[in-house]
């Protein structure tokens, strides 16, 4: 099986649907720019001032625009040019200034030491050649710049939430088949060893879960199957939050040092 990057233009038109697929996403803000607010402005005490940041795998820009909300002047670039289409039409309605321009994380249409900020989110599990994602991804960063990210564990806990429970059993499954590639997921200390190749210092990773129980989670997704509750509500109701445990999914962020610093 490989990864369906194709529905990202035949959905496109799903990212701001509320009963839309792709909303689905919408619903995961929370959990993944909760935890990315607590790094910028509670740890790094950053003020963001119109710095710039790079959303690689931006879609239609449902993580961009809550960056742009909080100050950064932000550039989302994906293969999908009918998702940057829908991202760049939601912009202009809710009155934001981001740049969307076709891209990939393989080679990014940037020169070097661009961003103050970059992130990845539900990306790295998606792209061809993660590596030169990642050195890609260290050469656009200034120095001390931060990288921010969140995918999925390769475990068989998220084999059989992510795979099986969400895609491939019939009386569960509510994404359409072949959007994950369970082969793809990233083991935390994978990416670890990639960003300290680069030239990164990772800070921390945590884990993300459900805040409910497995029987709660069934009960959703049967509900989604009769069409009782869109996409974005399933997501909304698996209630995901921070963990200590990072065996299906996990958020984290590095910063770009030479080595030697600290
Ligand atoms: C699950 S979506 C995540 C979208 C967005 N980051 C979000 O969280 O709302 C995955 C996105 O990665 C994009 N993508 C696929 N391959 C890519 C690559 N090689 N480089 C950058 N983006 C890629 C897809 O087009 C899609 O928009």
């Amino acid at each position: 099986m490989t990864v369906d990057n194709e529905l990202y233009n035949r959905m496109s038109e799903t990212w701001w649907d509320e009963k839309g697929f792709l909303n689905n996403l919408l619903a995961y803000n929370p959990v993944r720019f909760g935890y990315f607010r607590k790094v910028l402005f509670d740890k790094l005490k950053i003020e963001p001032n119109g710095g710039r940041a790079l959303d690689i795998g931006c879609g239609g820009g449902i993580l961009a625009e809550e960056f742009a909300r909080v100050g950064y002047k932000v550039t989302g670039i994906d293969p999908s040019e009918p998702s940057l289409e829908e991202a760049r039409k939601h912009a202009k309605e809710v009155g934001l200034d981001i740049e969307y321009k076709v891209g990939i994380g393989e080679d990014i249409p940037f020169d070097n030491e661009n961003f103050d900020m970059v992130y990845t989110c539900d990306v790295l599990e998606h792209v061809t050649n993660l590596e030169k994602v990642i050195r890609e991804t260290a050469r656009v960063l200034k120095s001390d710049g931060i990288y921010m990210y969140d995918t999925f564990n390769r475990t068989f806990l998220s084999k059989l939430i992510m795979i099986k429970l969400l895609q491939e059993w019939s009386w569960t499954s509510f994404m359409p088949g072949n959007v994950h590639d369970w082969d793809m997921f990233i083991k935390p200390r994978e990416l670890l060893e990639l960003l300290g190749r680069y030239g990164f210092k990772n800070q921390e990773q945590v884990g993300i879960k459900p805040g409910v129980n497995p029987l709660k989670i069934i009960q959703t997704l049967r509900k989604r199957k009769r069409g009782e509750i869109s996409y974005f509500e399933v997501v909304q109701r698996m209630k995901f939050r921070e963990s200590g445990d990072k065996s299906m999914a996990y958020t984290g962020y590095a910063l770009k040092k030479f080595s030697g610093e600290n």
